[in-house]
């Protein structure tokens, strides 16, 4: 019996004698790659979902990798029978958001005033002479998130999107999330996790519909570990208490006068104009980063009269709320569990993932899947749903027990797959919920305000982008506001870093509304704990009264 392999959702029978790269590209599926299979370029990186023992032994040259992840090119079906599963690191294109939606600042409501413009034929940036070109002048806005990149290109004359493209950070071979990324950095030389995402920038930014050569500024946003991995910073410091980016450090020493981060299109390894500007948007803290900077700026936070909130719910929850006169911010480490991480057969937000669930009135599990095909697995829009329809159909209590003494329930079965969800998956989920519940309350009682008093609650990221409202409200995920106040508003991280590429004024305005934001630090709040366990259950998340 031959060894099946499933790549991607495809499936064939095994060949003898070639690498996981050649099965892939067999079967047409693109396997990134620089060094035609010579195992040097580390880009054609697989998981291995299922059969790590049905494979080759690890090859020196992918020692660097953990888990599950292996070199494709490098990697090699030894057994004899059995399910060999796995995906490549780009597979299908992953739903990004390219706008965000209910924003103050969305839709060019500003000057367009870039920072690199032309004279002639001469290209100036901030007025300095770059380069020669009568060519286009373009420019990149890019969110570097721990589990998914976006860029978008800009024509920076007329502010024009051209292009928009995203891909799963390649990273994760280095861990899920920043802490173990910080430390694969830490304790493996020659800065592997930069490396291997510039190789996969590279690919994307060739692949845009102009010369790269032409795009001379690009704006980065992310949390602080992956910009300033992205920028070749020492990260060790952001792991340890007090969780502070060497730029923060710095600042406080007086070395710098900002936490952002300039530096050359060559020193980033990017095929951009080699004296093109990478400009690293400046962070709040060691966990709020500049993508949270770049969601206030989305929010025009600086001029908002009203009192906002903006909640990006992920591996670690950002949580701003204010006004043009107090910005407070918060960070929640809630685990990768709402983004499918640590979930039996949880998944990103990608083709074959479970996006929404309705049980009907005969009991039955009711889908969408993102692509229209086969349930792979679930993604955490899906994951919210079945936790709500669980609750409301009274087959799991508020503590997260499922009925009957089960301990797994089946959301879809077929003869190679099956997608279902344990009472460890939902144990995990109330933890990453509580997480971010106690997060909720520990900011709103230190600015003196309930749930009540906000004027518009925005949930940023794609994840906030996709999830059902009600759902998230039924389980306690965000508070039980009135529906027109709760803004869905998408990736405010992206839209925030476009800002600041096609406007100096509004890039000088985010750096002046980052020094004046307070960091509210969550594990030194006195009622954190009793808000956490509070925050485990699935249930309405009601005000705590506070002293105003
Ligand atoms: S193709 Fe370059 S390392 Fe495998």
């Amino acid at each position: 019996m031959a060894v099946t392999l499933t790549i991607n959702g495809k499936s064939i029978a095994a060949v003898g004698g070639l690498s996981l790269f050649d099965q892939a590209e067999a079967l047409g599926i693109d396997v990134p790659t620089s060094c035609r299979k010579q195992g040097k370029c580390k880009e054609c990186m697989v998981e291995i979902v299922e059969g790590v023992d049905s494979l080759s032994p690890i090859a020196e040259p992918e020692r660097h990798l953990k888990g599950k992840f292996r070199l494709s090119c490098q990697t090699y079906v030894t057994g004899e029978s059995g399910h060999v599963r796995y995906h490549t690191m780009r597979r299908g294109h992953m739903r990004i958001e390219s706008g965000a939606e209910g924003m103050p600042a969305t839709g060019l409501p500003f000057e367009l005033d870039p920072a690199v413009t032309r004279d002639g034929d001469r290209i100036l940036i901030d007025g300095v002479e770059m380069d020669h070109s009568t060519g286009p002048i373009h420019g990149i806005a890019m969110d570097l998130g721990t589990t998914t990149v976006v860029l978008r290109l800009i024509d920076l004359e007329t502010g024009r999107l051209i292009a928009d493209t995203s891909f799963e950070n390649p990273q994760r071979f280095g861990g899920s999330e920043v802490m173990s990324r910080i430390s694969y950095d830490t304790d493996h030389p020659g800065r592997l996790l930069m490396r291997t995402l510039a190789g996969y920038l590279s690919h994307a930014i060739e692949k845009f519909p102009v010369d790269p050569k032409t795009i001379y500024e690009m704006v980065v946003v992310g949390n602080s570990t992956m910009r300033d991995l992205f920028f070749w910073q020492n990260v060790y410091s952001i792991g340890q208490s007090p969780y502070q980016s060497i730029t923060e450090i710095e600042m406080a020493e007086g070395k710098r006068s900002t936490t952002s981060l300039t530096q050359t299109g060559l020193h980033s390894l990017l095929p951009i104009h080699p004296k093109a500007r990478v400009y690293g948007a400046p962070i709040i803290s060691g966990h709020v980063g500049a993508d949270a900077a770049a969601g206030m700026l989305a929010a025009d936070l600086a001029n908002e009269t009203r009192t906002i909130a903006i909640m990006d719910i992920g591996t670690n929850t950002e949580l701003i709320v204010g006004n043009k006169d107090r910005i407070l911010a918060a960070s929640c480490p809630a685990g990768p569990a709402f983004e499918g991480g640590a979930i039996a057969c949880g998944m990103p937000a990608l083709d074959g993932a479970i996006e929404e669930v309705h049980i009907d009135g005969d009991g039955e599990f009711k889908f969408g899947v993102i692509g229209d095909v086969t349930p792979e697995g679930i993604c955490g829009s899906g994951l919210i749903d079945v936790l709500s329809e669980l609750l409301r159909t009274d087959q799991m209590n508020e503590r997260g027990r499922f009925e009957d003494d089960l301990h797994r329930i089946d959301l879809y079965k077929d003869e190679d797959q099956s997608v279902y969800l344990l009472e460890s998956d939902v144990n995990e989920l109330a933890q990453a919920k509580g997480a971010n519940v106690a997060g909720l309350h520990a900011v709103f009682s230190t600015y003196g305000i309930d749930f009540q008093d906000i004027d518009v609650f925005y949930l940023a990221g794609g994840f906030g982008r996709h999830i059902n409202v009600e759902a998230a409200k039924r389980i306690g995920l965000v508070p039980n506001l009135p529906e027109d106040k709760i803004v869905r508003a998408g990736n405010t991280a992206i839209e925030g870093a476009t800002i600041a590429l096609l406007s100096r004024k509004k890039r000088e305005e985010l750096e002046e509304m980052v020094k004046r934001v307070e960091h509210c630090r969550l594990e030194t709040h006195p009622n954190f704990f009793e808000f956490f366990v509070e925050g485990c259950q699935f249930k309405l998340v009601e005000p705590i009264p506070c002293a105003k």
